[in-house]
């Protein structure tokens, strides 16, 4: 098959950019374990636990496994292509460099749902413990500005404004938000670490029976998906993020070695602390108990008479959310920027301010955005929808670099992922399984986005390209 079907390929190496274009190199590897860490616990583990306890029952400890296992696949092939094509774009560059530019694009339309919708949802997540911990001192606030339409509100304002204040902090520059990072990033920790310790104690193997009352395979039971691979496609939410620490290669100092560390060091960390704490929750407490709470690690405290402990972990998911946040924001904004900067989005939107070296306009532009859906849209389906982008991207991510292998075997490999064709196998076929196991619902949005996304692209990228546009760049030795 030609790749000219599938458009120009982007030359592997070749991006080279003026310095007006370019973003600086700030980033060493404890930053970038703090970047993993920040964008991977947060809501999931902290809220979604509770759904997907109500998805799987006891086997929702399975689910987490599940989810963990084909993401670690996914970050192995990450951590290779990462340092392969170490530019700002993440899988939409891989693509766009190994399968040409409409599939890049569809990739990169994909990754505005993860990145985007990742952070409204945890928005809306963090606006739910706001509320919550403020009502429980007793304070009543005005109903209509604490959710969506959809309740019967009219506007998340809390969440609203959380996106808008990130965007701000984004805007004053990386280096101030990555370090403000690694503080949220401890405090989360020693929250759930907290909450090991206090609740393992009181484990009860009774509550792990019936291990699985759903099944294995996702199905509908009484107008629900359910079943320990529907949990999983919703829990697997707990787990990406690690992707934004590749999508900061290029702000790197030493992409080589601390991208592998940044990325399979967060994402080892995270699947250890997951399966503990599900472990204690479940554990701790009947699944029925979990299902559908909105704060149910606060919950499982308080049934077990520590509440100072609930209200110290509300705290916390209050204080250190909003880091998830600040990290999805910052992998999103530099999409958009790669992407205008290839001429497929408009390129007035690819500069970046001379006093920080951040790309301003475009943050801003996706502060708004995360803020409009956090305001408006249901935290489950916009948390779903963010999955089916994620698993778009990892797949891409995953064959791209088995492609590579065959093409171009003779590149130089900083990070090899070990076993390559057995592991992308498996990081394509699980991320598959978990697409497949999403709502009905999920998977017809998803459809309607990405024919939204193939018509702008034909209406504007295609004609703008700067490949297709600009003389001077050829095809890549990779094509
Ligand atoms: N993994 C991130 C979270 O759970 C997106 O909030």
């Amino acid at each position: 098959m030609s790749t000219r079907i599938w458009g120009p390929i982007k030359p592997i190496g070749g991006d080279q950019h003026s310095s007006e274009h370019r973003l600086r190199a700030t980033l060493s590897w404890p930053h970038l374990i703090a970047l993993g860490i920040g964008a991977i616990v947060g809501t999931g583990i902290y809220t979604l636990t509770g759904v997907g306890a109500d998805r799987a029952g006891p086997a929702v400890i399975l689910a987490f496994a599940i989810a963990g296992a084909v993401c670690a696949c996914a970050a192995l092939a990450y951590a290779e292509m990462a340092t392969l094509i170490p530019t700002a774009g993440g899988a939409y560059a891989y693509t766009y460099s190994v399968a040409g530019e409409t599939l890049g694009w569809i990739v990169g339309w994909s990754l505005i749902l993860e990145y985007s919708l990742a952070c409204s949802t945890v928005a809306v997540g963090w606006s739910g413990y706001l509320v919550g911990w403020i009502q429980s001192a007793g304070v009543e606030l005005p109903a209509l500005l604490l959710t969506g339409p959809h309740a019967g509100g009219l506007i998340n304002l809390p969440a609203v404004l959380v996106s808008l204040a990130v965007a701000g902090l984004l805007i004053l520059g990386t280096r101030e938000s990555a370090t403000l990072n690694i503080v949220l990033v401890v405090i989360k920790l020693v929250a759930l670490a907290a909450f090991v310790a206090l609740t393992l104690p009181a484990y009860d193997a009774a509550n792990m029976q019936p291990f699985m009352p759903y099944g294995f395979a996702s199905s509908e039971v009484d107008g629900t998906t359910r079943g320990v691979m529907a949990a999983a496609a919703i829990v697997f939410f707990a787990f990406y993020g690690f992707d934004a620490v590749a999508t900061s290669a290029e702000e790197a100092r030493n992409p080589g070695r601390d991208l592998t560390i940044g990325i399979i060091g967060s994402m080892l960390a995270c699947t250890l602390i997951y399966m503990a704490v599900a472990v204690s929750a479940v554990g701790a407490l009947d699944h029925r108990a979990l299902a559908n709470s909105a704060e149910p690690l606060a919950l499982v405290l308080r049934t077990l008479d520590h509440p100072l402990a609930a209200w110290a972990i509300a705290l916390a998911a209050l204080i250190a959310l909003p880091s998830v946040i600040l990290v999805m924001m910052y992998g999103q904004s530099r999409i958009f920027f790669v992407m205008a900067r290839d001429g497929l989005l408009p390129r007035a939107l690819a500069t970046v301010s001379t006093r920080t070296g951040a790309p301003t306009r475009i943050t801003a532009i996706t502060g708004v955005f995360v803020a409009i859906c956090a305001g408006f849209f249901r935290l489950d389906e916009i948390a779903e929808l963010a999955n089916a982008g994620t698993l778009i991207a990892f797949i891409a991510v995953a064959a791209c670099m088995m492609i590579l292998r065959r093409r171009a075997p003779e590149m130089p490999r900083i990070f090899a992922c070990p076993a390559p064709n057995l592991i992308g196998t498996l990081a394509i076929v699980g991320c598959l399984y978990l697409l497949f196991s999403l709502p009905t619902a999920t998977l017809v949005r998803f459809a309607a986005w990405n024919v939204i996304g193939v018509a702008f692209y034909l209406a504007y990228g295609r004609r703008r390209s700067k490949l297709r546009t600009e003389p001077g760049q050829t095809e890549g030795a990779a094509g």
